[in-house]
């Protein structure tokens, strides 16, 4: 259908909770790219600190946690069960425990320390190196690949977030409140805009998608128009 000769890069930014990996899962397998989920890459640092001692009660120990940054090694390797690769530190399968609140209460003061952005942009770059990748995360179009030829910014009302992640984790058996989920997209949603590095923000170039009303059908269909559009100009 398409003309997949010429391989791009395909830089996903948004708010938390936006469906990014779904959408960027759906259009690597589409591309026979490769998906990147770079949250999924945060989540594990923050879950070796909180392992490792640097996090205790809810503090980030930024001296700990930059002492532990040699000692992780993250790969992705796929997973055909789920049609996308799962994450791993130092070996170990950590698909399962980067998903919960805990980790998603703790991950965005662990973004915001610059060691660990360098750390993980450098790794991105090189997964992306040879292009065809599809990659999400906040800092992707502006910061990782400010020349990617297909920049999108995922956004959707806050509460319809909010619920997708609700039903998401009460599906999985976890306990948590909805005025919990909402709590922590919307203190997410500050804190990845008001840090000091590489703030959430839309690049000048991004096409914006808010898809509060949208169906995964929908979001595919307009997404071929994008790519078709920016393949063609190539
Ligand atoms: O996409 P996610 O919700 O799994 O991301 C988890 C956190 O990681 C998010 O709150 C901000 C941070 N993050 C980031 O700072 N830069 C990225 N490229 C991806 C995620």
């Amino acid at each position: 259908m398409f003309n997949k000769k010429k391989k791009i890069v395909i830089a996903i930014d948004g708010f938390s909770s936006c469906g990014k990996s779904t959408f960027a899962k759906a259009i690597a397998a589409r591309l026979g790219y490769i998906f990147i989920d770079t949250g999924a890459m945060y989540r594990s640092v923050t879950l070796y600190a909180l392992e490792h001692g640097a996090i205790q009660n809810g503090i980030v120990d930024e001296d700990a946690l930059v002492a532990l940054l040699d000692d992780i090694t993250i790969t992705f390797r796929f997973n055909p069960m789920r049609g996308a690769s799962d994450i791993y530190v130092n070996g170990d399968l950590v698909e399962g425990k980067i998903r919960t609140i805990e980790i998603s209460n703790l991950v965005s003061p662990v973004s915001s320390i610059g060691k660990v952005r360098e750390k993980l942009v450098a790794m991105q770059q090189q997964m992306g190196a040879s292009r065809g990748v599809v990659m999400d995360g906040r800092d992707i179009g502006t910061v990782v690949f400010p020349d990617a030829e297909l920049k999108i910014f995922m956004t959707a009302d806050p509460k319809v977030r909010a619920e997708r992640r609700y039903a998401e984790l009460t599906a999985k058996g976890d306990k948590v409140s909805f005025d919990e989920i909402l709590e922590n997209v919307v203190s997410r949603d500050h804190a990845d805009m008001n840090r000091a590095i590489s703030p959430l923000r839309q690049a000048e170039d991004a096409i914006v998608l808010d898809n509060s009303h949208m169906t995964v059908e929908q979001q595919m269909e307009w997404f071929d128009n994008q790519y078709r559009r920016v393949i063609d100009n190539l």
